[in-house]
């Protein structure tokens, strides 16, 4: 792993924050999550735009211009020597008094964390995964809403921690009104009577990248979507079912808890999408 530290490439031992930084003492930190694909940043500037938006939403300015940003994470990918990397921009309140005001922090700390992009296991893919519907919900958009990507991310910690109980990959989580929201590192989606659906930004959630991409996809496709509410029971009643996220892609969802999804085999739909999605990426 390479990082991108204020600028100097370091090592990981080398990278040090303070104690005193607010990302560490409050989680008050934004971040976002890019892959390469054919050695090039993929769908860079939707992230940079979820980056700002997270960072607007939380009042904190971004050290960088966009192009700053992008020149840095093509010169530490190239510094990496990776073929793909995976790119993870931390942005910190920075260093200041025990205080939750960030009146006392000047100057917010940047870091780019480098790494070879994981490769998932191929049968994620050819079967599919398990996910679990976990207890916890995800947060309400009234309380720390889901669209910001920042440092705080207990909410989904404790639901991969639910998820992983049951022996599953994913944690899927409902919002405080029943609805389903999302996974704790991925949106999900449902196939049900040929078309393809995923909740709703307003059911409180991430817009993903991906999610973005998909539905665009699709449609330019002629398969139908819809973005709306969908309940415990339709995701359990789907006859498809997959997740999607910028470092996995498309992944088809094969149980859902004890429940086996459709005929427990990646549907049409699901392997369509997939296919589109990687078609897009190979046109990077
Ligand atoms: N996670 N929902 C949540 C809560 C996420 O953290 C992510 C991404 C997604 C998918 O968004 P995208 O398609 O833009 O990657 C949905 C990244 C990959 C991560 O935290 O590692």
């Amino acid at each position: 792993m390479l990082i991108n530290f204020n600028g100097e490439l370091l090592q990981p031992g080398e990278a040090k924050v303070s104690v005193l930084d607010h990302g560490f003492l409050f989680g008050d930190s934004v971040y976002d999550v890019i892959r390469t694909v054919n050695g090039r940043l993929f769908t860079a500037e939707e992230h940079l735009a979820r980056l700002r938006s997270s960072a607007a939403a939380i009042r904190l300015e971004i050290p960088l211009t966009n192009e700053e940003l992008l020149q840095e994470m093509n010169r530490s990918h190239t510094a990496s020597g990776n073929s793909e990397s995976y790119i993870r921009i931390v942005i910190t309140r920075g260093e200041g008094e025990i205080d939750l005001h960030p009146r006392s922090c000047p100057k917010p700390n940047w870091m780019m964390f480098v790494l070879p992009l994981h490769k998932w296991p191929a049968e994620w893919y050819t079967s599919g995964i398990k996910v679990a519907l976990v207890g916890i919900h995800r947060n309400p958009s009234t309380a720390l809403s889901p669209k910001i990507k920042s440092g705080n991310y207990l909410n989904n910690v404790i639901a991969r921690m639910q998820a992983a109980d049951e022996g599953a990959v994913e944690g899927i989580m409902l919002n405080p009104e029943g609805w389903v929201t999302e996974g704790t590192t991925s949106n999900i989606w449902i196939v049900k009577d040929g078309q393809a659906r995923t909740p709703a930004l307003r059911c409180g959630l991430l817009p993903g990248v991906t999610r973005a991409l998909v539905l665009e996809l699709a449609t330019t496709d002629g398969i139908a979507v819809d973005e709306c509410e969908i309940s415990k029971n339709e995701l359990l009643d789907a006859d498809e079912a997959f997740i999607t996220s910028t470092t996995k892609g498309v992944v088809p969802v094969r149980l859902i808890g004890r429940e086996l999804v459709g005929d427990g085999r990646p549907g049409p739909i699901t392997k369509r999408l997939e296919q589109l999605l990687r078609d897009r990426e190979q046109a990077n």
